[in-house]
């Protein structure tokens, strides 16, 4: 029996990086099911064939997550199939690096939009399932950007937003059994990280005590964590995973 065993999760973002390495851990431990949420859903659907062939226990939903009814449709979607949901995997986001004398309102918004509204309207409609079944495990993937990052003024502001959020999450699940923790990563080879020119990449490296990127497995084994009742007790809590490294 697997950590997660019996347990229904959704993951956003869970098509790739470390969203697709949170969904291949939770069926690795055990989950009964797993929803990943996707703006593009043949993406979203070839992950999903990839980690369960059988196509029992991962689904593909398209979702944007900016969009509030197309959260709505796709966790009534998830709760016909599922019939319920344990773990909400706040992994979606998006980066839109600039100097923030050069950001423009667009750029602003489309990732304030993504990462803040996104993480809004998925436990708008999933804390009430959460409430009424009087369990809950909410894991929200932050960054170490949250402290600031040198062209992430848009980015850092959403990630900082999202750790106070999740403290009072927190505070108003706990006496429903629903705890809410934050994973916070470092650096980690994924395509997102892929935009960031090769100098900056060095002096990020340059910066991290363990002197590489992270992977995505590497975030995804502390999801699992958070997300099991091996952190029955851990609530509210920030974990940094960086290889030891800050901003
Ligand atoms: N450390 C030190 N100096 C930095 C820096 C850093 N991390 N980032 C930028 N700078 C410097 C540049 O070297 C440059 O210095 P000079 O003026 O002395 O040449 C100055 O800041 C900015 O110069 P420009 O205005 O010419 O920069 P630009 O407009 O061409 O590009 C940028 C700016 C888009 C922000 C570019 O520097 C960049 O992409 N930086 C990387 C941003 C980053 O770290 N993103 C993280 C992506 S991964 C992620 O987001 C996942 C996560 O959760 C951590």
């Amino acid at each position: 029996m697997g950590k997660l065993s019996g347990k229904y999760a959704v993951v956003t973002g869970g098509s790739q990086g470390i969203g697709e390495a949170i969904v291949k851990r939770f069926v690795e431990d055990g989950a009964a099911g797993v929803a990943i949420l996707g703006r593009n859903l043949d993406v979203a659907q070839n992950t999903a064939k990839l980690i369960d062939p059988t196509g029992e226990k991962v689904i593909a939903i398209r979702c944007d997550v900016s969009d509030e009814q197309q959260v709505a449709d796709a966790v009534e979607t998830i709760l016909e199939k599922f019939k319920t949901i344990d773990i909400l995997v706040n992994n979606a986001g998006v980066t839109n690096d600039s100097m923030f004398h050069k950001m423009t309102k667009e750029q602003w918004d489309a990732v304030i939009n993504i990462n803040l509204y996104g993480v809004y309207h998925m436990c708008k409609y999933i804390v009430p399932v959460m409430r009424e079944k009087n369990y809950g495990r909410i894991v929200n993937i932050t960054s170490i950007s949250a402290f600031g990052n040198i062209g992430q003024a848009n980015y850092s502001a959403t990630k900082g937003a999202i750790i106070s959020f999740t403290n009072t999450l927190a505070m108003e699940g706990g006496p429903k059994n629903i705890t809410a923790n934050c994973i916070a990563p470092g650096f980690i080879r994924t395509e997102m990280y892929n935009a960031v020119p090769d100098e900056i990449i060095a002096k990020h490296i340059k910066r991290v005590p363990l002197k590489r990127l992270g992977e995505p497995s590497e975030i995804a084994g502390a999801a699992s964590f958070m997300a099991s009742d091996d952190a029955s007790f851990v609530s509210g809590q920030c974990l940094v995973i960086s290889g030891g490294g800050s901003i």
